[in-house]
C-alpha cells in the first residue's frame, strides 16, 4: 500500500509555517557556502508514485543505506537514482555562448537550484520545480575541461555511433542534434507545466546571454499510451547504498554500476567525476495508433481467446508485460491487474520454471520480448548478471491518441518516449543493452530475432520468432518504411551527457 505522502507533508507544511519563510541550509559542509536558500517547500509531491512501482526509500532509510556504503546522497543529482517517477518534465538543451559568463552563472544561478537525491525523497524538502544539469563532451570542452572521463561512447556521442546502434540512418534525427552544438541539458520537473514554465523563464532571465536554447522537448507527462507500453518504469535496479529494501525480483547492483567512481566502477577517471553518472538521452517517437492496428490485424489465435484478447496477448508478448504491468512470465494468457499493481509480485520472476526447459520454452515469455532482451535474468545463469544494468529515468511525451487518430490508425501528433538512462559506463549500460542484446537476432538464442520494441537492423526487415506461444518457430516479420517500427526511431545526436555531482560543479566546472 502506498503511503499518503501528500497528506503527511501537508500537515508538516502547515505546522512548519508559511512556505516563503523557509530557508534550508544544505547539510553537506562542502556545499554550505555555495548553496543558497531553497525555493518554498511544496505541499504535493512533484513525483508520481504508481502502485506498480516500488516506493522510493524514506530519507531515513536511504541515509542509513548510504552511510553504510559511504555514499553522499546530498552530492548526487536527484534524477540519477530516482527512476521514472517524474510527473511533468522539460528537457532544455543549450549551447554555451560565453564560457566565462556561463561558469559564473553556473555557480551563482544554477548550482543553488540543483535538486539533490536527498531533497527528492521527502515532499517537505522538494522544491517547487526540480532542476538537474548534465553536459555533453563538447560542453565540457567549452568549459575548458579537457580531462578524459574514460568513456568512449560519451566522448564520441551517439551521432558517431549511429551505424553501430542499428539506427536506420539519421533521416529521422532532430536536426538540432546533428553535430556537436549541444553543450548540455537542463532537466526541469514538477507537477504542473506552469511551475516548469515559470522556472524556465526565471532561469533564462538569470542566465542572460551566457547560454542559448538549442532545442527543448516538453509536452511531457504521464501519458496513458493505449499500448502495452503504458506501464514503463516498473523494473529498475535496486542500488546498494540507496535502495533500502529491494522488491522481490529487483536486480541488485553496486553503486558503481550507476555512479562513476563508486564501488563497482572499475575504470580510472578523474577524481572530480566521482558520483556523477552518464546520461543517455533518446527521443523515441512511437506510432501508437499504427501499433494498435498491427495488433488488431495479427491476433494470436488460441482456443478460448477472443480476437481482441489475442491482439492484447501479442502486444503483451512483444513487451513481456501486459498493459497493467503484469509479466507474461507469470500471467501467460490473460492480464492480471492485481499482479501488475503489486510491486512485491510483479517483478518476482526469472523466466525459469520447474516444468519447462529454460533454453527452449517460450510458452510464457518469448526470448525476444523487450524485457527479456534488456534483462535476461536466469537466461544468462544464476546469480543474475550484475554488470549490464541502467537506471531508466525517462518519461512519456505527447498527447493522448485522439479519436481521429484512433479511427484512422494514423498518428497526426507526435508522441513517444523521452528515454533517459543513467549508468557509470555507457558501453556496459545503454550501448550494451541496445547493441549486443536488443539489436542482435541471435541473443539470447540463435534466430530468436531482435527486440520487437527497440531492436533495429539499420532499417532492414526484422524477423522475430517466438511471439506465438503455440508455435515457437513461427516467424513474424516487422516491416520497415513507414511502419510504426521504422519511425519509432527519432533520435538525437550528441545525446550522451555527464551528470556531475554538485561538488564537481562547484570545484571543477564553474571555476
Ligand atoms: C519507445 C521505446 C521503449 C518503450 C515503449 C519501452 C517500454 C518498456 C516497458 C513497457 C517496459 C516494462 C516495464 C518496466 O519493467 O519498467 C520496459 C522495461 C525495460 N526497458 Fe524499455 N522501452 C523502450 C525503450 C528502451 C530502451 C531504448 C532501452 C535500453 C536500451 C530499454 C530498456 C529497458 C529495460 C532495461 C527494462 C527493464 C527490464 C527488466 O528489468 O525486467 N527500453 N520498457
Amino acid at each position: 500500500m502506498k503511503l499518503a505522502i501528500n497528506n503527511v507533508a501537508s500537515t508538516f507544511f502547515i505546522l512548519a509555517g508559511i512556505a516563503s519563510a523557509l530557508s534550508i541550509q544544505d547539510s553537506s559542509s562542502a556545499l554550505k557556502h555555495k548553496r543558497g536558500p531553497l525555493k518554498p517547500r511544496r505541499v504535493q509531491s512533484l513525483l508520481i508514485n504508481p502502485d506498480a512501482q516500488p516506493d522510493l526509500p524514506t530519507v531515513q532509510a536511504a541515509t542509513a543505506a548510504a552511510s553504510a556504503a559511504s555514499l553522499n546522497l546530498d552530492d548526487i543529482q536527484g534524477d540519477v537514482l530516482i527512476g521514472m517517477k517524474k510527473n511533468r518534465e522539460l528537457f532544455y538543451f543549450f549551447s554555451i555562448a560565453n564560457s566565462t559568463d556561463f561558469k559564473a552563472k553556473l555557480a551563482s544561478e544554477i548550482l543553488p537550484l540543483i535538486t539533490t537525491t536527498t531533497q527528492l525523497l521527502d515532499v517537505s524538502t522538494q522544491p517547487v520545480t526540480f532542476l538537474n544539469i548534465a553536459f555533453s563532451q563538447s560542453g565540457l570542452l567549452a568549459l575548458n575541461v579537457t580531462d578524459s572521463l574514460g568513456d568512449s561512447a560519451f566522448a564520441g556521442g551517439q551521432f558517431k555511433d549511429l551505424g553501430n546502434l542499428g539506427d536506420p540512418g539519421s533521416v529521422n534525427w532532430v536536426t538540432e542534434f546533428a553535430g556537436t552544438g549541444i553543450h548540455g541539458v537542463l532537466l526541469f520537473a514538477s507537477d504542473t507545466d506552469d511551475n516548469i514554465n515559470e522556472s524556465v523563464a526565471s532561469l533564462e532571465s538569470a542566465m542572460g546571454n551566457s547560454f542559448a536554447k538549442v532545442y527543448s522537448l516538453s509536452r511531457l507527462g504521464l501519458v496513458q499510451l493505449p499500448s502495452p507500453a503504458t506501464n514503463d518504469g516498473i523494473s529498475n535496479p535496486a542500488v546498494i547504498g540507496f535502495t533500502a529494501n529491494p522488491s522481490p525480483g529487483q536486480a541488485n547492483v553496486s553503486s558503481g554500476s550507476i555512479l562513476v567512481g563508486e564501488s563497482g566502477d572499475s575504470v580510472t577517471r578523474p577524481s572530480w567525476a566521482k558520483d556523477g553518472s552518464f546520461l543517455v538521452f533518446r527521443q523515441l517517437k512511437q506510432l501508437v495508433p499504427e501499433f494498435n492496428k498491427f495488433l488488431t490485424d495479427n491476433p494470436i489465435i488460441i482456443d478460448g481467446l477472443t480476437r481482441e484478447q489475442g491482439s492484447d496477448l501479442l502486444g503483451a508478448r512483444m513487451v513481456g508485460r501486459w498493459k497493467s504491468g503484469a509479466p507474461v512470465d507469470l500471467a501467460p494468457l490473460f492480464d492480471d491487474p492485481a499482479l501488475g499493481a503489486d510491486p512485491n509480485r510483479n517483478n518476482d520472476f526469472t523466466f525459469q520454471h520447474p516444468d519447462a526447459v529454460l533454453a527452449t520454452n517460450q510458452t510464457r515469455c518469448p526470448f525476444s520480448a523487450h524485457i527479456r532482451k534488456t534483462r535476461p535474468r536466469a537466461d544468462l545463469g544464476t546469480p543474475e548478471d550484475a554488470v549490464h544494468h541502467i537506471m531508466r529515468a525517462g518519461i512519456a511525451y505527447g498527447p493522448e491518441v485522439s479519436t481521429d487518430e484512433a479511427n484512422s490508425n494514423t498518428t497526426s501528433t507526435e508522441r513517444g518516449l523521452a528515454f533517459v538512462a543513467y549508468q557509470s559506463n555507457i558501453g556496459n549500460g545503454f550501448r550494451f543493452l541496445q547493441r549486443t542484446w536488443a539489436d542482435s537476432p541471435n541473443f539470447v538464442h540463435s534466430g530468436v530475432g531482435v527486440d520487437p520494441i527497440i531492436g533495429a537492423l539499420a532499417g532492414a526487415q526484422r524477423v522475430i520468432t517466438g511471439l506465438d506461444p503455440t508455435n515457437s518457430t513461427k516467424q513474424t516479420t516487422l516491416t520497415t518504411g513507414k511502419s510504426f517500427f521504422h519511425t519509432l526511431w527519432s533520435l538525437a545526436a550528441e545525446s550522451t551527457f555527464f551528470s556531475p555531482s554538485l561538488s564537481a560543479i562547484a570545484s571543477k566546472l564553474s571555476v
